[in-house]
């Protein structure tokens, strides 16, 4: 009768080896498995003397189930390793420092163009947006700039045929609005706008914000008090306005508009050379003849207009005396705006 030590001392010495679950479950083909060694003691069965059969049966179950308590020790071992190896391997360091994750920010044109609209949109202003490739009848010849009149070179104009031009200012938003709405109207348009022209303080595309209102009894003080109101928020409450005569075909009377210096608050500094005032925008009353030119009777009703100059009150605001790096876009300069 054999005691079966030599496949014990094999079973012992194999599952010492036994160190993942590939071997693990290899171990159990070779001795526990259907084709294993200890099955096929039981194949031995038919060689033992029938007396013996049953110490034979009861010493290879024995064997087996010593096995089976071995195979499943390993096992719940092997389960350990395994998981202590895949937490290893998906450790992660909550010390580490994060990543850091740029987040953009406003462009400042954009950030006081947001400005003007609400200060606007506080008075009644809606916006407007008009295209940016005009004909010369909407940007011109309509708003009263008739053909080979001089006042055609007051802007160096980008034409594109005959016909078409890149708009040089906001002003066709006028003639656009009142073509398709009837008064009272109360609008804002900014947009892109275009002329031939590059230096410090200007660049060939550049931004406007055109205000356009039209009702009975508009007059030029409408326009002042507008603008104070709009110049108070921009630049501080102590801001005054400052209106001196000028000339645009499109209005009548036209002004510029200047502004107390809210720099030295009109003493006079570098900022307002001097003077104690800041030329901001160009406005007036609407030509009769345009309202005239968008059948809009000008014996009931009148209107004033505006130009504002984008970048201007973006530079003056922000103290840039060179509109370039408004352009160039370098990051130093644009993460200077974060809110
Ligand atoms: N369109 C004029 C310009 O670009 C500004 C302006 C607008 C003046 C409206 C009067 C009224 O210079």
């Amino acid at each position: 009768m054999k005691d079966f030590s030599e496949i014990k001392e094999q079973v012992k010495a194999k599952i010492e080896e036994v160190k993942d679950n590939a071997s693990l479950s290899e171990f159990w083909q070779s001795y526990l498995g259907k084709q294993g060694v200890i099955q096929g003691l039981m194949k031995e069965m038919k060689n033992v003397p029938p007396e013996e059969k049953p110490s034979f049966g009861k010493a290879v179950n024995e064997v087996r189930e010593w096995a089976q308590g071995l195979y499943a020790q390993k096992q719940s071992q092997v389960k350990e390793l395994e998981l202590k190896a895949r937490y290893e391997r998906e450790a992660i360091d909550v010390t580490m420092p994060a990543m850091k994750r740029d987040i953009g920010n406003l462009h400042p044109i954009t950030l006081i163009k947001h400005q003007m609209i609400d200060v606007f949109a506080g008075m009644g202003f809606e916006v407007f947006e008009g295209p940016e490739i005009e004909d010369d009848d909407h940007n011109f010849t309509r708003l009263n700039v008739l053909k080979d009149h001089p006042s055609r070179d007051m802007q160096d104009t980008f034409y594109l045929t005959e016909e078409l031009l890149l708009r040089t200012h906001t002003s066709p938003g006028q003639i656009r609005t009142m073509d398709t709405h009837k008064p009272p109207i109360k609008v804002l348009v900014p947009g892109k706008v275009f002329r031939s022209d590059s230096d410090a303080t200007h660049s060939p595309m550049f931004s406007q914000m055109e205000g356009l209102v039209v009702d009975k009894g508009i007059t030029l003080c409408d326009l002042q008090g507008m603008l104070d109101k709009f110049v108070q928020e921009i630049f501080g409450s102590g801001t005054k306005t400052r209106l001196r005569p000028s000339y645009f075909p499109f209005t009548e009377p036209s002004v510029e508009v200047d502004v107390s210096c809210f720099e030295c608050g009109g003493k006079g500094c570098s900022l307002c050379k001097g003077t104690g005032w800041i030329e901001v925008l160009g406005g007036g009353v609407v030509n009769k003849k345009v309202l005239e030119n968008c059948g809009i009777d000008s014996e009931v009703y009148s209107g004033l207009a505006f130009g504002i100059g984008i970048e201007r009150i973006t530079m003056l605001k922000y103290g840039i005396s060179n509109m370039g790096v408004l352009f160039r876009n370098e990051q130093d300069f644009l993460e200077q705006f974060k809110a």
